[in-house]
């Protein structure tokens, strides 16, 4: 397929492929240009005017609107069964996230409902909130298991979503959530988890990136530190590559201080752990040392929005030199979200990113997270996710609240979604 948006305002995102402190403002904007797409990839960009339709091609007339990368959501659960529509009334009533946790509930209450669903039907309620992300103008995400605990559950969580990837037209990127909550149910967890969990993904899924959520309740520091050395060494590459692009980290990432500082940013970095997420509860000097690093923070201000009014202190990162990436987080505990955009509202609202900042951080920093080099930015080469806005200005995405932004989707060089004529 080929397609000419014409006269539109493009965010090239033109640059280096991961941006740190001033330079991830810098979103490469063109006033007025055209953009040819075919055969999957951007073709050419060049101003205003100056390309004009051959037959056949999908001429597009952008008419000033804001073209720009399609939006990379680096953390999400988005695979999972079952509700938690009533315990979330249990939060507004006063109970907190961690204490519903430790009565059996939260995350174990997916476990539980995961644990009962086939791998089919995983499979079919993914892909139905694929379809949401990309009509949100998500063209890649990533998706982790971590809701079955079990060696058996977790390959059929990691094959429901290898399964979904293969229907969607975006990119689904996969992460094993090994050490997400601990089944006090079984002695030995933790134990048969690195040794005989680990080592089955890994022969299955060579190259996936290993993840933990260490928190009080959930796993203790010095066992999702044992998981993810085990992890490096496990690895037959431990450089991360999963995505066809290495980069110079290992293939593990770590939900850190979420809720208190357990002192896992510095293992996360001693680690070369791509990223830490989360980062309500960071102190300062962990933050200071993280953003000194190449490991990646990566802010989830759906959360503070779903739960209780805390967010990361995603200003001081940025100000300090640090690797910043935002995602929704999608998930029914914490955020039940598939919008990227929604993220980029609260993440400026909250979190002391400009707009600018967080369309960076929405896009080639995350792509950057997920060992993507080959997307999120608009210029010849370039894989053709891309998105058509319905507003002239890219500050709307952090300006305006609970519409959808997004009127075009293109993704690998078809249109995926159109949501109808402009508005502004
Ligand atoms: O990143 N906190 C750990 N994991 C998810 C929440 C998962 C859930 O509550 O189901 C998060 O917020």
């Amino acid at each position: 397929m080929t397609i000419l948006f014409r006269n539109a305002r493009v965010l090239t995102l033109a640059g280096p492929p991961q941006r740190r402190g001033a330079a991830l403002a810098d979103l490469g904007v063109i006033a007025a240009a055209d953009v040819l797409i075919d055969s999957g990839r951007i073709a050419r960009v060049a101003p205003a005017g100056e390309i004009r339709p051959r037959p056949g091609t999908h001429d597009m007339n952008a008419a000033g609107r804001v073209l720009m990368p399609g939006f990379i959501d680096c953390h999400t659960h988005a695979c999972w069964a079952g509700s938690r529509i009533a315990e979330w009334e249990q939060k507004l009533a006063g109970a907190a996230y961690l204490d519903i946790l430790k009565a059996g509930g939260g995350i174990m209450s997916t476990v539980r409902a995961v644990r009962a669903a086939t791998q089919a039907g995983l499979q079919a309620s993914l892909a139905a909130r694929l379809t949401e992300f990309l009509e949100n103008g998500t063209t890649t995400l990533e998706v982790k298991s971590g809701y079955g605990l079990t060696t058996a559950d977790e390959l059929k969580m990691l094959r429901a979503i290898a399964a979904a990837a293969r229907t969607w037209p975006g990119t689904v990127s996969p992460t094993a959530l090994l050490g997400h909550a601990l089944d006090e149910s079984e002695a030995g967890f933790v134990d048969r988890v690195i040794h005989e969990t680990l080592p089955a993904v890994h022969a299955e899924f060579p190259g996936i990136v290993i993840d933990a959520f260490c928190e009080q309740g959930a796993w203790p520091l010095a066992d999702a530190v044992r998981l993810l050395e085990t992890a490096v060494g496990e690895e037959a590459n431990p450089i991360h590559s999963s995505a066809g692009a290495a980069h110079n980290r290992a293939g593990i990432r770590v939900h850190a201080d979420q809720f208190n500082p357990l002192g896992m940013i510095r293992e996360a970095v001693r680690l070369r752990a791509i990223s830490v997420d989360h980062l309500e509860a960071s102190i300062p000097a962990d933050l200071a040392l993280l953003a000194a690093s190449e490991t990646f923070g990566v802010g989830l201000p759906i959360c503070g929005l779903h739960l209780d009014g805390r967010f990361a202190n995603l200003r001081s990162l940025v100000d300090a030199g640090g690797l910043v990436a935002i995602a929704t987080n999608c998930n029914p505990g914490s955020a039940p979200c598939t919008s990227m955009p929604l993220a980029i509202a609260a993440a400026v609202r909250h979190c002391g990113l400009t707009a600018q900042e967080a369309i960076a951080a929405a896009t080639i920093n995350p792509a950057a997270v997920l060992g993507y080099t080959d997307r999120a930015r608009i210029e010849a080469g370039a894989r053709a996710d891309v998105i058509l806005l319905r507003h002239t200005d890219e500050r709307a995405l952090a300006y305006e609240l609970g519409g959808n932004p997004v009127d075009t989707v293109v993704c690998g060089g078809n249109i995926m979604h159109r949501a109808g004529a402009a508005s502004t």
